[in-house]
């Protein structure tokens, strides 16, 4: 029989050449997690259709992979966590708040496949449950900060200057919008969400179309650009243009900006009220980053969904959170000449010389292992040279060759792989030459 080997559009078959550098991106994001005591968890990727459909639709609800299962259940694989997250916030009542969860797995969505978008992909989703003040908006966005910071000094490039966090209020546009007698406000959020995507000429046409009037589209305009050498200055600008209404909700953006202040990360910030986001459920704070070149699709996006945990039963939690996106973060450090990140690595490989000394081999290898390194040894029964590229194609650190001739004066040698060194160790001190070199 002959199958179709590609993988399907928008899935990728990731060997472990490849799947090396994402795991030590993964790894990256996982200890900020850490660092930020969110908690990981695995919930499932199939769920009922009913926690996206039942809900205001949104950008994600056309683009499930949805079916019935042979229960004739409506079930789909995950376009995102967040709805899951609700629902299990929502089951569980003793959960002492703030709830704080972080995992990285897989969600999929039929979307048009292009850089940085795929059909399946991995998203590291941060969440805080329970807390309706701005510290967990700061605490969000600052997690997702140092995620660039450390892979910054991973690969000593400064990714944080090529990168803005553009954050927004859904609640002062949609309020802008209302105070100011601008018609079909729901729909001209929408033609702003698209705006980066538009021409100019179209993203006037679609709100003349909405039945915008110069005056007002105007308005839209000066909101969408309201601009100022730091994030202050764009707030004071804002206050000017906006109804004294929003005065609160720009007060709470101002302390968010100080508490992004006092965490070290204002700089990577800035105030853009042209960002919406496509999900329904969000109720207040939205950002999203890009490549500072404006290249790239998002890099990760989020916001503060204070509803959303309320609609799935009779408990409400306030909740915000960001999903990172992996794809797009690549992309980035593919554009950076910084990707891979990391190749495939074996610390030590045993090599055998002869049949005779593969017992001796063996035990090497368990000892070396016992010790917490990554240690390969002979399968096959293959050559001195056939041992030694398979060593190099593994990526071995070191070699440590068992020979009959060097056993005889109770020795081993150890090959140094970047040098190509050799140096011959008493056969019982292996161990503790490592630790010498601090190897282990
Ligand atoms: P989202 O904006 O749909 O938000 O996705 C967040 C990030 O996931 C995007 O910025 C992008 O980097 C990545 N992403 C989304 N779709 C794809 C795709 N097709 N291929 C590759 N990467 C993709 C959400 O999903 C929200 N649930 C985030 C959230 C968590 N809000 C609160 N908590």
């Amino acid at each position: 029989m002959s199958v179709n080997l590609e993988s399907l559009k928008g899935t990728y078959d990731r060997y472990p050449g490849e799947w090396a550098s994402w795991r030590k991106l993964i790894d990256v994001v996982d200890e900020t997690a850490g660092e930020f005591g969110f908690r990981q968890l695995n919930p499932p990727t199939i769920e009922r259709q009913e926690l996206w459909t039942e809900k205001e639709e949104d950008s994600v609800t056309d683009e499930m992979y949805a079916f019935t299962d042979k229960g004739g259940n409506e079930i789909t694989l995950i376009p995102e966590q967040t709805p899951t997250r609700a629902r299990l916030i929502q089951k569980r009542k003793d959960l002492k708040k703030p709830v704080k969860w972080y995992d990285t797995s897989k969600r999929w969505r039929y979307e048009d496949v292009t850089r940085g978008r795929d059909r399946e992909f991995l998203q590291g989703d941060f969440d805080i449950f329970g807390i309706q003040s701005v510290e967990a908006d700061a605490e969000i966005i600052t997690a997702a900060a140092i995620i660039y910071r450390k892979l910054s000094k991973e690969t000593e490039t400064d990714l944080t200057d090529r990168i803005v966090f553009k954050i927004s209020d859904r609640q002062i546009v949609e309020g802008f919008l209302e105070l100011n007698d601008i018609p079909e406000v729901e729909e001209v959020m929408k033609v702003i969400d698209d705006e980066e995507k538009m021409k100019r000429e179209e993203f006037i046409e679609e709100l003349e179309e909405l039945g915008l009037k110069q005056e007002e589209i105007r308005k839209v305009d000066d909101l969408m650009n309201v601009s100022g050498a730091d994030n202050e200055q764009q707030l004071e600008e804002l206050e000017k243009i906006a109804p004294e209404q929003l005065q609160g909700r720009i007060d709470r953006m101002r302390s968010l900006v100080e508490a992004l202040d006092a965490y070290g990360v204002s700089d990577m910030i800035e105030i853009d009220l042209s960002i919406v986001r496509g999900l329904a459920y969000y109720t207040g704070l939205v950002f999203e980053a890009f490549d500072s070149e404006g290249e790239l699709r998002a890099l990760f996006g989020g916001g503060r969904y204070d509803e959303l945990v309320g609609e799935f039963g009779d408990q409400d939690v306030p909740a915000v959170g960001f999903a990172f996106g992996y794809s797009t973060t690549i992309e980035l450090l593919k554009k950076e000449d910084e990707w891979p990140l990391k190749e495939i690595e074996t610390d030590v490989y045993v090599l055998s010389v002869s049949d005779s000394v593969r017992d001796i081999a063996l035990d090497y290898a368990t000892k070396l292992r016992s010790e917490g390194l990554s240690v390969e040894t002979d399968l096959a029964g293959r050559g001195f040279g056939t041992q030694l590229g398979y060593a190099d194609d593994m990526n071995a650190e070191r070699v440590l060759i068992i020979g009959e001739r060097d056993l005889e004066n109770d020795e081993v040698t150890m090959k140094h792989m970047d040098s190509g060194e050799e140096e011959t160790l008493d056969r019982d001190e292996v161990i503790e030459h490592l630790k010498s070199e601090e190897f282990i």
